[in-house]
Parts: structure tokens; sequence; C-alpha cells
């Protein structure tokens, strides 16, 4: 009888758990606010959130937790029409001089011009691994899911599930340093970035167009603090995921630290020559 009862009891907890993991919270239950106050917006009782940027200030919010490994999305509508000069950032990082960081940031262009995806990983304080992509669609138009996998193996960033690039952790072979010791936050911004951003500053921000918006749904973190249904903490790519993959970079890859002859003269750095 107790036994039946405590098991009834694990079972409705377990629901309980998988429907909190599954669905994630709301997004004042999940997220500061840490700049830009009266520019952060949570509507539809917690399940949108909209950043805003004007001449005087960008906006952005960070997790309250804290992930050691995560596979994380985040589903997000980019500011739309003139976005020149503006900047939306979202992405992973520890805290410190020698911190980890895995990045996707979005760059506005002016109307009917594509946006950049760029995206870099950070270990042990040193980046300088920007992967820039164009996209397949219209990112201003509707919501996409935008997802960071972390887990011990890879990195693998994915746009609408579709991977679009991947890190793998060599350090163990190769000694080429790996994100795994740092538990990191979840950040995202919506900044001005007109010095750079647009075709390298040339593009500078319309102001009349302010303020601009970006918004976010759904968001869904599955941690390693889940014990079940955690088949993401050893997932890689498997052909499929490959060959998708190699379709982007083939076709929407604009820039890649890994082919840039002019900045490494020297060789390239030696991830590059391995994957
Ligand atoms: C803006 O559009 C130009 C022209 O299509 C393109 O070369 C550039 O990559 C786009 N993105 C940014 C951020 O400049």
């Amino acid at each position: 009888m107790i036994k039946t009862s405590s098991c009834i009891f694990s079972f409705f907890l377990l629901i309980c758990f998988l429907a909190v993991v599954a669905f994630g919270g709301t997004f004042d239950q999940e997220f500061d606010v840490t700049w830009g106050y009266g520019r952060v917006k949570i509507l539809e009782n917690g399940q949108l959130l909209t950043l805003s940027l004007d001449r005087s200030s960008g906006s952005g919010f960070k997790s309250k937790q804290q992930y050691m490994f995560a596979k994380i999305d985040m589903k997000i509508k980019l500011v739309p029409g003139n976005s020149a000069g503006t900047a939306t950032t979202y992405y992973l990082s520890s805290v410190g001089s020698a911190h980890d960081e895995i990045d996707f940031e979005f760059l506005g262009n002016v109307s009917g011009e594509p946006y950049t995806l760029h995206t870099n990983v950070y270990a042990q304080g040193k980046g300088d691994r920007e992967q820039q992509f164009h996209l397949w669609f219209d990112p201003t138009k509707d919501f996409h899911t935008y997802s960071i996998l972390w887990n011990p193996r890879n990195i693998i960033f994915l746009v609408d599930g579709t991977p679009i690039r991947q890190y793998k952790n060599l350090e163990a072979t190769n000694g080429i340093p790996y994100p795994k010791n740092q538990p990191m936050w979840l950040y995202s911004s919506l900044w001005n970035a007109e010095e750079w951003a647009t075709r390298g500053g040339l593009v500078r921000t319309d102001w009349s167009k302010a303020p601009f918006i970006a918004s976010y749904r759904n968001f869904n973190a599955q941690t390693s603090k889940n014990p079940t249904a955690n088949s993401w903490l050893t997932q890689s790519l498997d052909n499929v995921g490959l060959t998708r993959m190699k379709w982007v970079q083939k076709n929407y890859m604009i820039y890649n630290y890994c082919t840039d002859t002019k900045r490494f003269p020297q060789g390239f750095p030696h991830e590059c020559t391995l994957n």
C-alpha cells in the first residue's frame, strides 16, 4: 500500500518535472533584466519578451540559472525594416578573465538586405574563431529557433534545427582548449553597433526608425540536472546532420576564420586543420 502510493506520488513528480523541463518557465521566472530597464517588456503572461533600442540605450537580460552543459532553444524575431547598425546578441558566457563563451550575434542591415549571423567560440579567454552566415529566410518576418547544444563532445549551433556550425572537443587528443569546466549563463541584448556592424560601419543607424525591437518566445533549456531524456548530452552530428551543415556552409557562409589567409598568413589555427 505504502509502496504503491509513493510510486504514484513519484510518477506524478516525474510528469511534473518533465513538464517543467519540456516547456521552460516564463521569461520573468527564467531571466533578470540587466540593462535598459524600461526597454525590456515581458508580455502575454511571461510568454513573450521584447528588447528595445533607442538613441539613449539598448537593453538586455540574463538567465537566473547557470548551466554546465545544456541544450538551449529560443525563438527570436529580429528587428524588422531598416535595422542597420543594430546588433542582437544571444550567447552563453562564464565570468572571469579566462572565460568561455558561445556566441550568436545578429547584425542588422538596411531594408531588403540580409542580416549577418555572426558566431564565435571562446575557450579559456581566447576567441578569434568567427564564422558568419546569411540566412535562407527573412529572420524579421517570423520567429525562428536558434539553438546552442553544448555538451562534453561538441558545441553545435542550430537554426530551426539545422546545424550550421560544429566546434569539437579536441582537448584530450590535440590540446585545443574546450569549454568544459566553467558554468555559463545565457545572455541576450539589443544594442547599437553602428561603428562596425553594417558593412564595417559604412551604413549607420537611422534613428528616425527607433525604437528598434527584437522579440523572444519559447525559451527552453535542457540541462544536465535533468536525469531523464538527456540524449543531447552525448549528441554529435550524424551523417544527415553533417550533410545539412555542409549545405548551409556551402551556400550561406560568408566568413570563416579557418580560410582567412590574410589574417593567418603563418598558417591556420590548429583546429582548422582537423575539422
Ligand atoms: C548587408 O547587406 C550587404 C549587401 O547585400 C551584405 O554584403 C552584408 O553582408 C549585409 N550584412 C551586414 C551586417 O552588413
